[in-house]
């Protein structure tokens, strides 16, 4: 359980996250969504320990994580931009992401084979396609088997069969019981693997709750009329 209270930030006078609470459950798919420069990455990045917050908490499984970074190595997270050295092959890269976490690699070669990447296992990172780089950031992010899954955009420049087989891994983890949080634009997408659509907007949670209810609310057929509807609303 991923729990989030009043969390704020700030860059400068650009007031971000402005009270943020929101519970994240195991077992599910936990979406979040909003316009461009909601926040979406910067949530993400204080749950990850990559942004400090201003004010308020988050706690995993009961524990603050303030200063306690050892809950890291619970989670696998993907960036919406990953920055690796260019000159690392993608074995390097793999070797150098292995030797940091303390978890085995155990799901290394089945991800390698599920995106078709034991080909480019000796290329240099700064040769690689848009796409096929997204496919080794996942690979980094899945292959320690993580407990939680924090996935920035995760099937943005994939291919049909690349976006496929991710969005099946994605269920075949909650199966499993995994925590799933994604940040996504695409409505599709989310329609399909998410339990919870968690929506913010101006810095606040605008909306919490599932698809249906969202579409409910609304009374529009499909999630990206949903959105659209809320966000035409309020006179944006
Ligand atoms: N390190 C930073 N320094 C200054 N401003 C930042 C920084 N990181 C994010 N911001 C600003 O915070 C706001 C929220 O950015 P964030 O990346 O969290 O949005 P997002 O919801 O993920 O958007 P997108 O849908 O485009 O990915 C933006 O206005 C962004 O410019
Ligand atoms: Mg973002």
């Amino acid at each position: 359980m991923i729990d989030i209270r009043r969390l704020e930030k700030s860059f400068g006078a650009l007031r971000v996250l402005q009270g943020i609470d929101l519970r994240i459950r195991p077992g599910q798919v936990t979406a979040l969504v909003g316009p461009n420069a909601a926040g979406k990455t910067t949530l993400i990045k204080c749950v990850v320990g990559l942004v400090v917050p201003d004010a308020g908490e988050i706690r995993i499984d009961g524990v603050p994580i303030r200063g306690a970074w050892a809950y890291r190595e619970k989670i696998g997270y993907m960036a919406q931009v990953a920055r690796f050295p260019e000159n690392l092959t993608v074995a390097e890269v793999l070797r150098l992401v292995k030797d940091l976490r303390e978890s085995p690699a155990k799901n290394e070669a089945l991800l390698l084979g599920l995106f078709g990447l034991h080909a480019f296992l000796g290329r240099p990172l700064r040769g690689l396609s848009g796409g096929t780089r997204q496919k080794v950031n996942l690979v980094l992010a899945m292959m320690c088997d993580p407990e939680i899954l924090i996935l920035d955009e995760p099937t943005v420049g994939l291919d049909p069969l690349a976006s496929r087989r991710q969005k099946d891994r994605i269920l075949e983890e909650r199966a499993r019981g995994k925590t799933v949080v994604l940040a996504s634009h695409a409505m599709g997408e989310i329609e399909e693997l998410s339990d919870r659509v968690v929506f913010l907007l101006e810095g606040r949670v605008y909306f919490d709750g599932t698809p249906a209810e969202l579409r409910a609310r609304t009374g529009e057929a499909t999630l990206e009329r949903a959105i659209a509807r809320l966000l035409e609303r309020d006179g944006r």
